[in-house]
């Protein structure tokens, strides 16, 4: 999928902020592509305040001019925009491919309005062709991969180049759960990983989404349910 699907569902998405709002900014390549447009505004003039998603976007807007802010100074996000790495027609997301998936969802939940922006590889009938990440607690991890077998998944530690366990920013580690395309329930999938011992968050984002911008090379369409 080109790059200018990306960058033209992130331009739609920019157009959406206005002056002085507080904004959520996601992780992601989409999500960079949102953040370099935002700061051609910003630079030009546009006044808003952001609360990064990971260490890697907050670095990247402030090199580029985007002031930040936190979620204790400002609990409550006007907009918050971010990728996804599956979408369904109920605007059900798997999210968390770059690993931030805690601190996105956190940050969505701060939002009045979460968009998410994508190109059409990320558009599924059924979510889970794309392994659902979930943050845990190391110590649960022999557990929770058994109760994940229980339930269809074959979980996989993610790893770093070197071969080390992948720590996210808040320092847990992800189980990566190939669940196949076959999530058909995925508020109810949602509510029993939540009740799993030592899951800390996983990336099914279920009635979040306000809309999905979809970018193509030449336009972003709005998807809503
Ligand atoms: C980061 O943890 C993810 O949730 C991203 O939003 C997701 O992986 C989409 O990333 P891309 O925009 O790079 O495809």
């Amino acid at each position: 999928m080109s790059d200018e699907a990306k960058q033209m569902a992130a331009r739609a998405a920019v157009e959406l902020v206005q002056e002085g709002m507080r904004l959520g900014i996601g992780t992601g390549s989409t999500a960079a592509h949102f953040i370099r447009l935002l700061a051609q505004r910003v630079n030009a003039g546009l006044s808003v305040t952001g609360v990064a998603t990971s260490e890697q976007s907050a670095e990247l807007c402030t090199r580029l001019g985007i002031p930040l802010t936190n979620l204790d100074e400002t609990p409550t996000l006007d907009l918050a925009v971010d990728g996804a790495d599956e979408f369904d027609g109920a605007l059900n997301l798997i999210k968390g491919g770059g690993g931030a998936l805690l601190r996105e969802k956190i940050v969505a939940g701060a939002a009045k309005r979460f968009v998410v922006i994508a190109d059409a590889s990320k558009q599924v009938a059924v979510l889970g062709a794309f392994p659902l990440p979930v943050e845990i607690i190391p110590m649960a991890r022999q557990p929770l991969s058994l109760r994940l077998a229980e339930l269809g998944a074959v979980a996989t530690l993610r790893q770093t180049a070197d071969g080390e366990p992948f720590r996210s920013d808040e320092n847990h580690w992800i189980l990566d759960c190939a669940f196949g395309p076959t999530i058909t329930d995925p508020p109810g999938l949602a509510r029993t990983l939540s009740t799993l011992p030592g899951v800390v968050e996983h990336g099914l984002f279920c009635g979040m989404t306000e809309r999905v911008l979809l970018g193509s090379d030449d336009q972003a369409i709005v998807i809503t349910v």
